[in-house]
């Protein structure tokens, strides 16, 4: 089975639907409350893992009511936790998310909690398990310094390496050098080229920009239109599959990154792999939560032969 290793965060996503967005101050009532697992790079894990690939998680935990949470999820999805610590002086981190009811979109604040006190050697205790990987991923929801020490690991045992930037933030220009897949949606992309990133020419320009910083494959997300990429050996759009309806898109993203680390670590070529990708997040929208609605190897080859 092919291997790859995620570094980031676990969090318990703490989801209210509602009406429409409070403001401060405000009451609403809310319905449908649930807790799930979720963090970005924990839920790029087990999408990765439902995708068939032998996956690893470094992350870490606080000692709480919330831990267990995720222990279950590694062990029911097969995820590889032995580089997932437990910090008994911290929380274990969580994300409180409102969902429009309407229209699905929504709202997050992010509290790492015990993954705020990684450090490079608990990245390190994993270098093994990263040199042996046919891919390594990692998000920006852990310290930046953490990120990079674990890309420079893994660059330094020759693994490619994705790094999906989001949430967005700006970044160093040194960091997108010997990147071998960046993968935005337009607003990171935005952010991380300093100009609008919306219509098909701004795409083009900021993937083209971020090539010129260094990065081997730029993807750019464009939600239901699918991914642009410009790549070394491919340069277009990968279209996404049809849905007929949104129940929520939180884990879009982590489910096309997880998909799209599987594919590649499984050696299809990068159009095949994003296709997957992209039929990944589709199902993944059509289902509540982050982790728990990421579909199958299964369910993707299905909707890969319908559509
Ligand atoms: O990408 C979605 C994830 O971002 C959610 O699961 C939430 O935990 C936030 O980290
Ligand atoms: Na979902």
């Amino acid at each position: 089975m092919p291997r790859v290793t995620v570094l980031g965060l676990f969090c318990a996503d703490l989801i209210a639907r509602t009406p429409r967005m409070p403001v401060w101050g405000e009451t609403l009532h809310g319905r449908g409350f649930s807790l799930l697992a979720g963090g970005k790079g924990s839920n790029q894990a087990v999408a990765a893992a439902r995708q068939g690939a032998e996956v690893s998680f470094i992350s870490r935990l606080g000692d709480d009511a919330f831990a267990p949470i995720a222990r279950e999820l590694y062990a029911r999805e097969g995820v590889d936790a032995t580089h997932v610590g437990t910090d008994p002086e911290a929380a274990t981190g969580t994300a409180t998310i409102l969902v429009d009811d309407e229209r699905g979109d929504n709202a997050i604040v992010i509290d790492p909690g015990a993954c705020e006190r990684l450090t490079t050697a608990h990245v390190d205790a994993a270098e093994a398990r990263i040199a042996e990987s046919a891919v390594f991923i990692s998000q920006l929801e852990l310290p930046l310094e953490i990120c990079q020490h674990g890309m420079r690991l893994a660059q330094r045992h020759g693994v490619p390496v994705i790094l999906n930037p989001a949430p967005a933030r700006a970044l160093p220009t040194e960091m997108f050098q010997g990147i071998d897949y960046l993968t935005p949606n337009e607003s990171e992309a935005a952010l991380l080229v300093g100009h609008p990133v919306e219509t098909d020419a701004e795409i083009e320009a900021a993937a083209a920009t971020l090539r010129e910083r260094g990065v081997r494959n730029v993807l750019i997300t464009l939600g239901e239109r699918g991914v642009y990429i410009d790549g070394e050996t491919f340069q277009g759009v990968v279209p996404a599959i049809a849905v007929d309806r949104v129940v929520d898109t939180i884990g879009a993203g982590d489910a096309f990154n997880g998909a799209l680390a599987a594919a590649l670590a499984d050696g299809l070529d990068l159009p095949t792999a994003a296709r997957r990708a992209c039929a990944t997040a589709g199902l993944s929208v059509t289902r509540p939560g982050a982790a728990p609605a990421v579909p199958t190897r299964a369910e993707v080859d299905a909707a890969l032969q319908a559509g």
